[in-house]
């Protein structure tokens, strides 16, 4: 239900907000019930729902949708560890959006652990105060794997020596905010990997290409650093929304006040790599996660999920997995853009051998 009467635009502004903040929830539910059915292990995440253990469960579809986007970005973000240990480097990650994801806490047990440097998470305040909140009390687990922390900013900010999570509005002048913002914690010099899970296409797509073009400057080449980091970038969300299926989800989401600007300039998968390369990056892939489905998942993996659950509607769930994208993204300086072994980071698909 909307109050009766939003009618200055900084109401309506902070509504719509608020609404593109709850899709957070929608996430973390999502996240929790693929758990609860077997898909995905995540120890975490039940300490970022509240009560959670009173939430529904969500249909076959989604479980399966969040199932193949969780494990295709896990990849993407184990192999950009690995490749930074081969460089012998520590890396960077930045989520952008973080909302209540837990892959700190999932990285922190898992092998790549030391080969973490820094680990950055951005929402808008009112998301991260109430993430610093969980992830400082005691008894949710989450904070041994920061060891001493700080909260900064009237507790919308919280600080540890890898973990750092950063309140802000993302469709701010970059330039503004980030400088003060990462201070000196985030260094030119590492290999970097950028993550936005769901959420440039709640912005417009000006904002969102301010944002890429800002981390694109800062690990260029300049006068302090003339070697910079590696840059990757990593992009989950919907697309090719003009058709009746798009429609439908943005009549959804609006009727929820929520709308999708992002979504604009993507009408087809030819179209993602675009945001990327046309802004400084080297290389650009996309795949839809029906692609991830069928040819990037191995056999005995299809095998075991294929029996967590009942799934009578393969046709609609085809239709809704083609509909999102994973797009990865690489910029590597231009002298070394043939033989970089940052080229080989990606997915692969999986090999089927003949019978
Ligand atoms: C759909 S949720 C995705 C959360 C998480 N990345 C995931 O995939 O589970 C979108 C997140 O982006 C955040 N977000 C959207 N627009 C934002 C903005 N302008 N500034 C900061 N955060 C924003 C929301 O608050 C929310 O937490």
């Amino acid at each position: 239900m909307h109050p009766p009467t939003p009618v200055n635009r900084s109401e309506r502004a902070y509504d719509s907000d608020a609404a593109v903040r709850q899709t957070d929830s929608d996430a973390a539910l999502a996240r929790l019930s693929a758990v609860r059915k077997g898909y995905l292990n995540d120890r975490f995440i039940s300490s970022l729902v509240p009560r959670a253990q009173l939430q529904p469960l969500r249909p076959p579809l989604i479980n399966i949708g969040t199932y193949v986007r969780s494990g295709a970005i896990d990849r993407l973000v184990e192999q950009w560890l690995e490749l930074s240990k081969s460089e012998g480097q520590l890396c960077q990650i930045i989520s952008l959006g973080a909302g209540s994801d837990t892959r700190f806490w999932r990285l922190m047990e898992g092998p790549w652990k030391e080969q973490l440097g820094a680990y950055f998470e951005l929402d808008f305040p009112d998301v991260t105060l109430k993430k610093a909140m969980t992830v400082r009390n005691p008894r949710n687990g989450l904070s041994a794997a920061l060891g001493a922390s700080e909260l900064d900013l009237g507790g919308q900010a919280l600080h540890s020596s890898r973990y750092h999570l950063l309140p802000c509005d993302l469709r701010k002048p970059p330039a503004d905010i980030f400088p003060g913002l990462f201070k000196d914690h985030l260094s030119p010099a590492l290999p970097t990997l950028l993550l936005f899970e769901c959420v440039l296409v709640y912005m417009s797509p000006e904002a969102s290409s301010a944002l890429i073009e800002w981390f694109v400057d800062f690990f260029s080449p300049s006068i302090q650093i003339s070697t910079p980091g590696t840059l990757g970038g990593m992009v989950y969300e919907m697309f090719g929304l003009e058709d009746a299926f798009g429609q439908v989800m943005m009549n959804n989401l609006r009727a929820r006040n929520v709308s999708l600007p992002g979504a604009k300039p993507y009408p087809s998968l030819e179209s993602l790599p675009a945001r990327f390369l046309s802004r400084g990056f080297t290389s650009a892939k996309a795949l839809t996660l029906r692609n991830i489905r069928s040819s990037y998942i191995g056999p005995s993996e299809l095998e075991r999920i294929s029996r967590l659950e009942m799934l009578d509607e393969v046709e609609e769930l085809n239709l809704v997995l083609e509909h999102y994208a994973i797009t990865w993204s690489v910029m590597v300086s231009s002298s070394a853009a043939t033989v970089s072994p940052w080229n080989e980071w990606g997915l692969r698909p999986v090999e089927h051998r003949p019978d």
